[in-house]
């Protein structure tokens, strides 16, 4: 397994590409399959994730062709059982049940393995599924899903942390081809399902309010074959702005979309970092001394989970006390231990991490548990003094196009040690 070896200490300074949305592309991908025809996806980032939802669009009978950051997709015909191991593998393989029952009216998926960032059911994904009349059996780790008739129903999507992202994405792909008028409440806000909508509408549906909290899906009988440019990724501009304010630089990011990134900028102004907009250009520093911040997580267009960890780094940075409540992913604070190695003084009360900034960060070797902590431990490392080595780097890969790469231009001092 790769690793990550960052000398710390360096201002970031100069200008980053915006890559495409992981999380947008990989439910539009999802969505090639509900056609027979082919289709085009543009400004797609170069992941792993990307490339594994890839293999299990072959593994389900489709052509898959990826180029610099076009890919396409050709499902002309395809069979309703994927690969067991490829799916249980990546948590985001779950959007291909909409597609399927939309499309084959039937599907046979394996259920996305627990994750180390909290429990992640799919009880909602079933339940939105059922509503459409679909038997849903989950048994020997299989969910079966079938309806020869897929009736358009109204169903309510929130669950006890709120909306459901891939979960409104799916119950929207099964209504797409759905006999009737499909009413998602509680459906999530998050961008990412308004530039599913949005490619899903081009291919033929009729989908109408994506990014309300009610969202409106009028069965057509057939979808046919779309070209779509992805959003770009809001998490990782705000993990580059972050890591900008830890080191005390200056970056610019290009081609981000500064209204997806509301929450994240209003922290960082609070926090004194300055945050100046110019269409889709974004320059990010410091404007002094950093202040202490509370942060709650919450669904769109709230503070985003995903961006919890890298905050937390900035708070471990700023002199005084910071609050994080976790409220989306119980659990999601394995970064913490692995902070600490660094030197910073965090406590885990209950949802909330409570963080004594200030101290002086110091190098050492860490361990990557999941994509976003991936990515705090290595802004951490790189605000730190001396050498921190992030090991399990495949997380960050999942995620982040060229991080390493892209850090280097900006004058990071980070390398990659490929395993031997
Ligand atoms: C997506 C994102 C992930 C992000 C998350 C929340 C992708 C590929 N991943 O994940 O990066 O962190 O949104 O913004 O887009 N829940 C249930 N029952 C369900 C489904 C979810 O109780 O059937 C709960 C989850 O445990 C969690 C909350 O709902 O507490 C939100 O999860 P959800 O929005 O579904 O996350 P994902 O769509 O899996």
């Amino acid at each position: 397994m790769d690793s990550l070896s960052i000398r710390g200490g360096v201002p970031l300074r100069g200008e980053v590409q915006i890559s495409g949305a992981k999380n947008a592309v990989l439910p539009i991908m999802a969505a090639t399959l509900l056609t027979d025809e082919p289709c085009v996806i543009r400004h797609v980032p170069n992941l792993s994730d990307v490339r594994f939802m890839g293999q299990i669009l072959e593994s389900l009978g489709a052509k898959v062709e990826f180029e610099k950051d076009v890919l396409r997709v050709h499902a002309k015909k395809i069979q309703g059982a994927g690969d067991y191991d490829l799916i249980r593998k990546m948590r985001g393989s779950i959007c291909i049940l909409g597609p399927l029952l939309g499309r084959l009216r039937q599907a046979k998926v394996s259920l996305p393995g627990g994750c180390v960032i909290g429990a992640r059911p799919v009880d909602l994904h079933l339940k939105g599924m059922e509503a459409l009349g679909t038997k849903v059996t989950v048994q020997n780790g299989y969910v079966t899903a079938k309806a020869p008739k897929l009736a358009g129903s109204e169903v309510f999507l929130g669950g006890r942390a709120g909306p459901t992202v891939l979960g409104t994405a799916n119950v929207m792909m099964a209504a797409a081809l759905a006999d009737g008028i499909t009413v998602i409440e509680s459906a999530a806000c998050e961008p990412e399902v308004i530039d599913l909508a949005d490619f899903l509408n081009s291919m033929g549906a009729r989908i109408t309010g994506a990014g309300s909290p009610t969202v409106q899906i009028a069965g057509v009988s057939r979808l046919h074959g779309a070209e779509h440019e992805v959003i770009p990724d809001r998490i990782e501009a705000a993990t580059f702005a972050i890591a900008a304010a830890a080191t005390g630089g200056e970056v610019t990011l290009r081609g981000a979309r500064p209204d997806h990134l509301s929450a994240v900028f209003d922290k960082l102004s609070e926090s004194n970092v300055r945050v100046e907009r110019k269409g889709r250009i974004v320059t990010v520093k410091r404007g002094g001394k950093l202040r202490p911040i509370d942060v709650t997580t919450l669904p769109y267009s709230g503070f985003p989970t995903d961006v919890q960890a890298q905050m937390m780094v900035l708070m471990c940075l700023t002199s005084g006390i910071s609050i994080i409540t976790e409220r989306v992913f119980e659990s999601r604070f394995m970064h913490v231990s692995e902070l600490a190695r660094l030197g910073a003084d965090i406590s885990i009360e209950g949802p909330s991490a409570i963080v004594k900034g200030g101290r002086p960060l110091s190098g050492a070797p860490v361990m990557a548990s999941d994509l976003r902590a991936s990515a705090a431990l290595v802004i951490a490392g790189l605000a730190a003094s001396g050498t921190t080595v992030v090991n399990r780097v495949y997380h960050i890969d999942r995620g982040y196009e060229q991080i390493d790469e892209k850090l280097r231009k900006l004058g990071a001092r980070i390398e990659r040690i490929k395993e031997t």
